[in-house]
Protein backbone atom coordinates (compact mmCIF):
# COMPACT_ATOMS: atom_id res chain seq x y z
CA UNK A 1 0.00 0.00 0.00
CA UNK A 2 1.32 3.54 -0.71
CA UNK A 3 1.36 5.47 2.32
CA UNK A 4 2.52 9.28 1.25
CA UNK A 5 -0.45 10.93 1.81
CA UNK A 6 -3.25 8.01 0.63
CA UNK A 7 -6.41 8.74 2.92
CA UNK A 8 -7.43 6.16 6.45
CA UNK A 9 -10.62 6.64 7.81
CA UNK A 10 -10.32 6.21 11.64
CA UNK A 11 -13.58 4.45 12.90
CA UNK A 12 -13.43 5.39 17.11
CA UNK A 13 -10.53 8.09 16.16
CA UNK A 14 -11.75 10.10 18.78
CA UNK A 15 -11.26 7.61 21.53
CA UNK A 16 -8.60 6.43 23.90
CA UNK A 17 -6.18 4.07 21.37
CA UNK A 18 -8.62 5.55 18.50
CA UNK A 19 -7.18 8.77 19.12
CA UNK A 20 -3.11 7.68 19.08
CA UNK A 21 -3.79 5.58 16.07
CA UNK A 22 -4.76 8.79 14.19
CA UNK A 23 -1.67 10.09 15.57
CA UNK A 24 0.89 7.35 14.52
CA UNK A 25 -0.80 7.24 11.10
CA UNK A 26 -0.85 11.12 10.85
CA UNK A 27 3.34 11.12 12.13
CA UNK A 28 4.26 8.40 8.84
CA UNK A 29 2.57 10.48 6.35
CA UNK A 30 -0.94 9.84 5.86
CA UNK A 31 -3.80 12.01 5.22
CA UNK A 32 -6.22 11.35 8.93
CA UNK A 33 -9.92 10.93 8.92
CA UNK A 34 -11.43 10.44 12.27
CA UNK A 35 -14.96 9.52 12.68
CA UNK A 36 -16.47 9.44 15.57
CA UNK A 37 -20.03 9.87 17.26
CA UNK A 38 -18.08 11.12 20.56
CA UNK A 39 -20.44 8.71 22.80
CA UNK A 40 -17.20 8.57 24.89
CA UNK A 41 -15.06 9.94 22.63
CA UNK A 42 -13.96 13.61 22.92
CA UNK A 43 -13.08 16.21 20.33
CA UNK A 44 -9.49 16.75 22.73
CA UNK A 45 -8.35 13.53 21.93
CA UNK A 46 -8.25 14.07 18.00
CA UNK A 47 -4.82 15.07 17.38
CA UNK A 48 -3.75 18.47 15.76
CA UNK A 49 -4.04 17.61 12.16
CA UNK A 50 -6.63 15.35 11.61
CA UNK A 51 -9.99 15.51 10.62
CA UNK A 52 -12.97 14.87 12.91
CA UNK A 53 -15.83 14.09 11.19
CA UNK A 54 -18.91 13.45 14.07
CA UNK A 55 -20.78 10.63 12.58
CA UNK A 56 -22.28 7.21 13.94
CA UNK A 57 -21.11 4.62 12.59
CA UNK A 58 -24.40 3.21 11.69
CA UNK A 59 -25.32 6.06 9.78
CA UNK A 60 -26.46 5.86 6.31
CA UNK A 61 -25.06 8.47 4.95
CA UNK A 62 -21.40 6.79 5.81
CA UNK A 63 -21.31 5.01 2.47
CA UNK A 64 -21.42 8.01 0.52
CA UNK A 65 -19.27 10.20 2.84
CA UNK A 66 -16.54 6.94 2.65
CA UNK A 67 -17.09 7.31 -1.45
CA UNK A 68 -16.31 11.37 -1.04
CA UNK A 69 -13.35 10.68 0.80
CA UNK A 70 -12.00 7.70 -1.05
CA UNK A 71 -9.47 6.14 1.87
CA UNK A 72 -7.13 3.87 0.73
CA UNK A 73 -7.26 1.93 4.17
CA UNK A 74 -9.95 2.00 6.63
CA UNK A 75 -9.51 1.31 10.46
CA UNK A 76 -11.83 0.38 12.35
CA UNK A 77 -11.69 1.34 16.36
CA UNK A 78 -15.63 2.70 16.89
CA UNK A 79 -17.28 -0.42 18.98
CA UNK A 80 -19.30 -0.62 22.27
CA UNK A 81 -16.79 -1.63 24.51
CA UNK A 82 -18.50 -2.61 27.80
CA UNK A 83 -18.87 -6.33 28.53
CA UNK A 84 -21.17 -5.62 31.36
CA UNK A 85 -23.54 -3.70 29.06
CA UNK A 86 -23.26 -6.28 26.25
CA UNK A 87 -24.67 -8.48 28.71
CA UNK A 88 -27.65 -5.98 30.33
CA UNK A 89 -28.28 -4.95 26.50
CA UNK A 90 -26.71 -7.64 23.95
CA UNK A 91 -28.88 -6.04 21.03
CA UNK A 92 -27.26 -2.73 21.71
CA UNK A 93 -24.14 -4.23 21.25
CA UNK A 94 -25.10 -5.92 18.09
CA UNK A 95 -26.63 -2.56 16.68
CA UNK A 96 -22.71 -1.14 17.08
CA UNK A 97 -20.63 -3.81 17.00
CA UNK A 98 -21.90 -5.92 14.14
CA UNK A 99 -24.38 -3.95 12.35
CA UNK A 100 -22.41 -0.88 12.42
CA UNK A 101 -19.10 -2.91 11.46
CA UNK A 102 -21.15 -3.73 8.59
CA UNK A 103 -21.96 -0.83 7.46
CA UNK A 104 -18.51 0.14 7.60
CA UNK A 105 -17.25 -2.50 5.45
CA UNK A 106 -20.00 -1.74 2.65
CA UNK A 107 -18.78 1.31 3.09
CA UNK A 108 -15.40 0.86 2.74
CA UNK A 109 -16.16 -1.34 -0.52
CA UNK A 110 -18.54 1.01 -1.79
CA UNK A 111 -15.33 3.79 -1.53
CA UNK A 112 -13.02 1.35 -2.86
CA UNK A 113 -10.58 0.90 0.21
CA UNK A 114 -7.90 -1.49 -0.56
CA UNK A 115 -8.02 -2.87 2.73
CA UNK A 116 -9.45 -2.80 6.25
CA UNK A 117 -8.21 -3.05 9.65
CA UNK A 118 -10.88 -4.28 12.57
CA UNK A 119 -9.82 -4.43 16.04
CA UNK A 120 -10.73 -7.20 17.95
CA UNK A 121 -10.42 -8.67 21.56
CA UNK A 122 -7.67 -10.70 22.58
CA UNK A 123 -9.19 -10.69 25.95
CA UNK A 124 -12.36 -11.89 25.23
CA UNK A 125 -12.51 -13.83 21.84
CA UNK A 126 -10.43 -17.02 23.21
CA UNK A 127 -12.38 -17.40 26.64
CA UNK A 128 -10.94 -18.88 29.70
CA UNK A 129 -7.85 -20.65 26.97
CA UNK A 130 -6.08 -23.82 27.56
CA UNK A 131 -2.99 -22.21 26.37
CA UNK A 132 -0.77 -19.26 28.13
CA UNK A 133 0.51 -17.22 26.15
CA UNK A 134 -2.33 -17.89 23.97
CA UNK A 135 -1.76 -17.94 19.99
CA UNK A 136 -3.80 -16.89 17.63
CA UNK A 137 -4.72 -20.49 16.15
CA UNK A 138 -6.05 -21.25 19.94
CA UNK A 139 -10.14 -22.06 20.42
CA UNK A 140 -12.62 -19.67 20.04
CA UNK A 141 -14.94 -19.48 22.82
CA UNK A 142 -16.28 -16.08 23.75
CA UNK A 143 -18.48 -16.14 26.98
CA UNK A 144 -20.18 -12.61 26.26
CA UNK A 145 -22.47 -11.31 24.03
CA UNK A 146 -19.24 -8.37 23.42
CA UNK A 147 -16.81 -11.29 23.23
CA UNK A 148 -19.27 -13.06 20.40
CA UNK A 149 -19.71 -9.55 18.85
CA UNK A 150 -15.62 -9.09 18.37
CA UNK A 151 -15.65 -12.32 16.82
CA UNK A 152 -18.38 -12.46 14.48
CA UNK A 153 -16.75 -9.06 13.31
CA UNK A 154 -13.61 -11.21 11.75
CA UNK A 155 -15.94 -14.04 10.67
CA UNK A 156 -17.73 -10.94 8.23
CA UNK A 157 -14.54 -9.48 7.38
CA UNK A 158 -13.16 -13.13 6.24
CA UNK A 159 -16.21 -13.15 4.44
CA UNK A 160 -15.98 -9.78 2.69
CA UNK A 161 -12.11 -10.79 1.84
CA UNK A 162 -14.08 -14.56 0.17
CA UNK A 163 -16.83 -12.57 -1.38
CA UNK A 164 -15.47 -9.39 -2.58
CA UNK A 165 -11.85 -9.48 -2.51
CA UNK A 166 -11.88 -6.50 0.28
CA UNK A 167 -8.03 -7.25 2.25
CA UNK A 168 -8.74 -7.51 5.76
CA UNK A 169 -6.85 -7.79 8.79
CA UNK A 170 -8.01 -8.32 12.44
CA UNK A 171 -6.05 -7.61 15.92
CA UNK A 172 -6.72 -8.49 18.93
CA UNK A 173 -5.49 -6.39 21.60
CA UNK A 174 -4.98 -7.38 24.85
CA UNK A 175 -5.58 -4.96 27.99
CA UNK A 176 -4.83 -1.44 26.18
CA UNK A 177 -3.80 0.90 28.74
CA UNK A 178 -2.02 4.73 28.86
CA UNK A 179 -2.81 8.29 28.77
CA UNK A 180 -6.90 9.60 27.36
CA UNK A 181 -7.99 6.22 29.04
CA UNK A 182 -11.09 6.48 30.27
CA UNK A 183 -10.88 5.04 34.11
CA UNK A 184 -13.95 2.81 33.91
CA UNK A 185 -14.42 -0.97 33.73
CA UNK A 186 -12.01 -3.70 34.01
CA UNK A 187 -10.13 -2.05 30.89
CA UNK A 188 -9.47 1.12 32.47
CA UNK A 189 -8.28 -0.33 36.39
CA UNK A 190 -4.83 1.36 35.67
CA UNK A 191 -6.64 4.71 34.79
CA UNK A 192 -8.72 3.74 37.99
CA UNK A 193 -5.93 2.92 40.40
CA UNK A 194 -4.34 6.23 39.45
CA UNK A 195 -7.35 8.48 39.86
CA UNK A 196 -7.59 6.69 43.33
CA UNK A 197 -4.10 7.28 44.19
CA UNK A 198 -4.23 11.05 43.54
CA UNK A 199 -7.21 10.97 45.44
CA UNK A 200 -5.66 9.51 48.46
CA UNK A 201 -8.22 6.63 48.46
CA UNK A 202 -7.62 2.56 48.44
CA UNK A 203 -7.23 0.71 45.54
CA UNK A 204 -9.92 -1.80 45.02
CA UNK A 205 -8.70 -5.44 44.09
CA UNK A 206 -11.25 -8.16 43.17
CA UNK A 207 -10.63 -11.29 44.43
CA UNK A 208 -7.03 -12.66 45.82
CA UNK A 209 -5.53 -10.57 43.53
CA UNK A 210 -3.57 -13.24 41.79
CA UNK A 211 -5.79 -12.96 38.75
CA UNK A 212 -3.52 -12.37 35.90
CA UNK A 213 -3.54 -9.73 32.68
CA UNK A 214 -1.45 -9.31 29.87
CA UNK A 215 -0.67 -5.45 30.13
CA UNK A 216 0.06 -3.72 26.64
CA UNK A 217 1.22 0.20 25.84
CA UNK A 218 -1.05 2.46 23.94
CA UNK A 219 1.70 3.30 21.77
CA UNK A 220 3.18 0.08 20.90
CA UNK A 221 -0.74 -0.75 19.82
CA UNK A 222 -0.42 2.25 17.76
CA UNK A 223 2.80 0.63 15.83
CA UNK A 224 0.84 -2.33 15.14
CA UNK A 225 -1.81 -0.63 13.33
CA UNK A 226 0.90 0.79 11.25
CA UNK A 227 2.56 -2.35 11.16
CA UNK A 228 -0.16 -4.33 9.98
CA UNK A 229 -1.46 -1.48 7.31
CA UNK A 230 1.25 -2.06 5.04
CA UNK A 231 2.42 -5.79 5.51
CA UNK A 232 1.35 -8.26 2.85
CA UNK A 233 -1.27 -10.73 3.65
CA UNK A 234 -2.02 -14.02 2.52
CA UNK A 235 -5.18 -15.23 1.26
CA UNK A 236 -6.70 -16.50 3.92
CA UNK A 237 -8.42 -20.01 4.83
CA UNK A 238 -9.82 -18.93 8.47
CA UNK A 239 -9.77 -15.77 10.50
CA UNK A 240 -6.51 -17.00 12.38
CA UNK A 241 -4.23 -16.34 8.85
CA UNK A 242 -5.43 -12.66 8.95
CA UNK A 243 -5.05 -12.26 12.92
CA UNK A 244 -2.36 -10.71 14.88
CA UNK A 245 -2.76 -10.37 18.68
CA UNK A 246 -0.77 -7.16 19.96
CA UNK A 247 0.45 -7.47 23.68
CA UNK A 248 3.26 -8.30 25.65
CA UNK A 249 2.83 -11.81 26.02
CA UNK A 250 3.80 -11.10 30.16
CA UNK A 251 1.23 -12.42 32.86
CA UNK A 252 1.05 -9.77 35.48
CA UNK A 253 -1.31 -10.01 38.44
CA UNK A 254 -3.52 -6.72 40.05
CA UNK A 255 -1.60 -7.03 43.20
CA UNK A 256 2.04 -6.70 41.23
CA UNK A 257 0.02 -4.06 38.71
CA UNK A 258 -1.00 -2.58 42.18
CA UNK A 259 2.36 -2.30 43.55
CA UNK A 260 4.31 -0.96 40.87
CA UNK A 261 1.99 1.76 39.81
CA UNK A 262 2.47 2.90 43.90
CA UNK A 263 6.29 2.55 43.53
CA UNK A 264 6.20 4.64 40.12
CA UNK A 265 4.02 7.41 41.45
CA UNK A 266 5.62 7.90 45.09
CA UNK A 267 2.19 7.64 46.85
CA UNK A 268 1.35 5.15 49.52
CA UNK A 269 -2.22 4.03 49.71
CA UNK A 270 -4.37 0.71 51.17
CA UNK A 271 -5.04 -2.12 49.43
CA UNK A 272 -8.82 -3.51 49.93
CA UNK A 273 -9.88 -6.75 48.74
CA UNK A 274 -13.67 -7.05 47.89
CA UNK A 275 -15.44 -10.38 46.82
CA UNK A 276 -14.30 -11.43 42.82
CA UNK A 277 -16.73 -10.56 40.12
CA UNK A 278 -18.87 -13.71 38.43
CA UNK A 279 -17.09 -14.65 35.19
CA UNK A 280 -13.70 -12.80 35.41
CA UNK A 281 -10.86 -14.87 33.98
CA UNK A 282 -8.64 -15.91 35.99
CA UNK A 283 -5.30 -15.50 34.04
CA UNK A 284 -4.52 -13.89 30.52
CA UNK A 285 -1.35 -13.90 28.42
CA UNK A 286 -1.21 -13.65 24.62
CA UNK A 287 1.63 -15.16 22.48
CA UNK A 288 2.77 -12.31 19.95
CA UNK A 289 5.05 -14.31 17.92
CA UNK A 290 3.55 -13.90 14.82
CA UNK A 291 3.58 -9.82 15.34
CA UNK A 292 7.17 -10.20 16.06
CA UNK A 293 7.56 -11.82 12.98
CA UNK A 294 6.33 -8.99 10.93
CA UNK A 295 9.21 -6.71 13.01
CA UNK A 296 6.89 -5.42 15.79
CA UNK A 297 7.42 -5.42 19.30
CA UNK A 298 6.28 -3.98 22.59
CA UNK A 299 8.86 -1.00 23.64
CA UNK A 300 7.74 0.23 26.34
CA UNK A 301 7.95 -1.17 29.97
CA UNK A 302 5.50 -1.31 32.12
CA UNK A 303 7.01 0.88 34.92
CA UNK A 304 7.48 3.18 32.40
CA UNK A 305 3.88 3.08 30.93
CA UNK A 306 2.62 2.98 33.83
CA UNK A 307 4.21 6.38 34.97
CA UNK A 308 3.28 7.74 31.74
CA UNK A 309 -0.61 6.95 32.49
CA UNK A 310 0.14 8.72 36.27
CA UNK A 311 1.45 11.79 34.79
CA UNK A 312 -1.37 11.91 32.14
CA UNK A 313 -3.72 11.26 34.85
CA UNK A 314 -2.35 13.76 37.50
CA UNK A 315 -2.60 16.37 35.03
CA UNK A 316 -5.98 15.87 33.62
CA UNK A 317 -7.67 14.77 37.18
CA UNK A 318 -10.77 16.28 37.88
CA UNK A 319 -12.29 14.69 41.12
CA UNK A 320 -13.56 11.53 41.69
CA UNK A 321 -14.09 8.74 39.79
CA UNK A 322 -14.81 4.65 40.55
N1 LIG B 1 -9.12 -0.80 25.82
C1 LIG B 1 -8.75 -2.06 25.67
O1 LIG B 1 -8.01 -2.63 26.49
C2 LIG B 1 -9.25 -2.86 24.48
C3 LIG B 1 -8.96 -4.23 24.44
C4 LIG B 1 -9.41 -4.97 23.34
C5 LIG B 1 -10.06 -4.34 22.29
N2 LIG B 1 -10.34 -3.01 22.37
C6 LIG B 1 -11.05 -2.39 21.24
O2 LIG B 1 -10.36 -1.21 20.86
C7 LIG B 1 -11.29 -0.29 20.29
C8 LIG B 1 -11.14 1.08 20.95
O3 LIG B 1 -11.44 0.95 22.34
P1 LIG B 1 -11.06 2.09 23.41
O4 LIG B 1 -10.60 1.38 24.63
O5 LIG B 1 -10.19 3.10 22.78
O6 LIG B 1 -12.49 2.66 23.74
P2 LIG B 1 -13.12 4.12 23.53
O7 LIG B 1 -14.51 4.07 24.08
O8 LIG B 1 -12.20 5.17 24.04
O9 LIG B 1 -13.17 4.23 21.94
C9 LIG B 1 -14.29 3.89 21.17
C10 LIG B 1 -14.62 5.09 20.29
O10 LIG B 1 -15.70 4.73 19.42
C11 LIG B 1 -16.66 5.77 19.43
N3 LIG B 1 -17.96 5.15 19.12
C12 LIG B 1 -18.67 4.29 19.90
N4 LIG B 1 -19.82 3.94 19.28
C13 LIG B 1 -19.81 4.59 18.09
C14 LIG B 1 -20.73 4.65 17.00
N5 LIG B 1 -21.89 3.97 17.03
N6 LIG B 1 -20.42 5.43 15.94
C15 LIG B 1 -19.27 6.13 15.90
N7 LIG B 1 -18.36 6.13 16.90
C16 LIG B 1 -18.64 5.37 17.98
C17 LIG B 1 -16.60 6.37 20.82
O11 LIG B 1 -17.10 7.70 20.88
C18 LIG B 1 -15.10 6.30 21.10
O12 LIG B 1 -14.44 7.46 20.65
C19 LIG B 1 -12.68 -0.92 20.45
O13 LIG B 1 -13.02 -1.56 19.24
C20 LIG B 1 -12.47 -1.94 21.55
O14 LIG B 1 -13.38 -3.01 21.46
C21 LIG B 1 -9.96 -2.25 23.44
Amino acid sequence: MTESSSTVLVTGGAGFIGSHVCQAYRDAGWHVIALDNLSSGTKENVPDGVELIEMDIRSEALPEFAKECRPALVNHHAAQIDVRLSVADPRLDASINLDGWLNVLESARAAGAERVVYVSSGGVVYGEPDQLPTAETAPKAPISPYGVSKLAGEHYQFCFRKVHGLEGVALRYSNVYGPRQDPHGEAGVIALFSRRLLDGRPLRIFGNGEQTRDYVYVGDVAAANLAVSALSLPDPESIDDVAFNVATGVEVSVRELAATLLDVSGRAAEIEFVPARPGELLRSALDTARLRAAGWRPEVELAEGLRRTYEYIAEHSQGNSG
